[in-house]
């Protein structure tokens, strides 16, 4: 039940300590810097033999494979495809037995991410999957399978089944690496640490909720927004516009920043609020110049950043503090402050949030 909670959304918002508590908890050995995944079936043998890997996914579980090509390119070298379920059995993929097809799913039963495995398989894939559901059909029909430590997700908006497989992703690319000998001791060991960090940090943006009412309040009636992040954070501008459509029915629109010179920036204006994800990582800079473009323009802006910045402030009309944090893991942090905002807009409106109208929580017709 909801307890003291108004919603069963933010009520799962706040469940994401302890579900990535329990994702940890008997997976990584911090003592001796390594992950144990033992239901993937994963050898030495096995892990350098794949030469690509595929994930496939819909919706919010395909904005974590997003971060997860970058996770397993980076941290595994492994070249590693994002695919849309729903597109990827219709391009003729190019797809051996040295290809893990890596499907990602919170029910499990997603009609479009099955049929993507079954595709991987036709054509001799290795069939991986990261699935909430317990039993379900993604999980029974993989080689191998991370169940997420989310609990059931009641809320249609996806939230503590977004940050799980995030770090899924992390620990599957380190494992990767460690097996495929592609880290040092040193890496793998900074790696394994900071995943030690992931619930406090995520604490530490929940305990900021209360700073986020009245940003919602003042942007509650906006017609758009666009969201803007790069590199490891382009996927959460993705995912916050997402949560921010799918229950509030503002339309939001989402950039890899570098992309707004192409086009996009040619609708900013005083009527178009621009929201940007600006932690201290490696584009800290860049996004402050896109930030500075967006304002120069008579957009409001609405920035995400790390305790202590002192640039965003002359910037921003609106900031979302986030705790200081590995950059690589950074994700799993400023997605909290986006889910509470679109959570919060939502509720101010008077809107069904755990039941927005068109949509289901699980997808079972194509
Ligand atoms: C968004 C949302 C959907 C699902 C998508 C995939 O909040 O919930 O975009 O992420 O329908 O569902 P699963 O993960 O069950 O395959």
């Amino acid at each position: 039940e909801k307890g003291e909670f108004r919603h069963f959304m933010q009520k799962e918002i706040h469940e994401q300590v302890r579900a990535l508590t329990d994702t940890l908890a008997g997976r990584v050995d911090f003592d001796n810097g390594k992950i144990r995944l033992p239901q993937l079936n994963l050898d030495a043998e096995g892990a350098k033999k794949i030469k690509k890997i595929i994930i496939t996914a819909c919706g919010t579980a395909a904005h974590a494979g997003m971060v997860g090509k970058i996770y397993l390119e980076r941290i595994a070298r492994i070249p590693t495809e994002v695919d849309i379920a729903s597109e990827f059995r219709y391009r003729d993929p190019i797809v051996d037995a040295d290809t893990v097809v890596l499907a990602i799913s919170q029910s499990g039963e997603t009609a479009d991410t099955l049929a993507a495995m079954e595709e991987g398989r036709q054509r001799g894939a290795k069939l991986w999957s990261i699935v909430n559901a317990i039993g379900s059909q993604a999980m029974r029909v993989a080689d191998g399978f991370i169940s997420m430590q989310s609990g059931p997700e009641i809320g249609v908006a996806s939230t503590k089944a977004f940050t799980a497989p995030l770090v899924d992703l992390f620990m599957l690319a380190v494992l990767l690496g460690d097996l495929r000998g592609t880290l040092s001791e040193k890496e793998r060991f900074d790696l394994v640490a900071d995943l030690r960090l992931v619930p406090d940090l995520v604490g530490r943006c929940l305990d900021r909720e209360d700073e986020i009412i009245p940003i919602a309040r003042k942007m509650k009636d906006a017609a758009h927004m666009l969201y803007l992040g790069r590199g490891v954070n382009m996927p959460i501008a993705y995912e916050g516009a997402l949560k921010l459509k799918e229950i509030s029915y503002i339309h939001a629109e989402a950039y890899p920043a570098g992309e707004m010179k192409h086009g996009p920036i040619a609708l900013v204006d005083k009527d178009m609020p621009v929201l940007a994800i600006a932690p201290l990582d490696p584009w800290y800079e860049k996004m402050i110049s896109q930030i500075e473009q967006a304002k120069a323009r008579g957009g409001s802006t609405l920035v995400v950043a790390t305790e202590g910045d002192t640039r965003v402030p002359d910037l921003a009309d609106h900031i979302f503090w986030v705790p200081k944090c590995p950059w690589l893991l950074s994700p799993i942090v400023t997605v909290i402050p986006l889910q509470m905002f679109a959570y919060h807009i939502a509720a101010q409106r008077g809107l069904d949030v755990d039941q927005p109208r068109n949509l289901a929580k699980s997808v079972t017709v194509e």
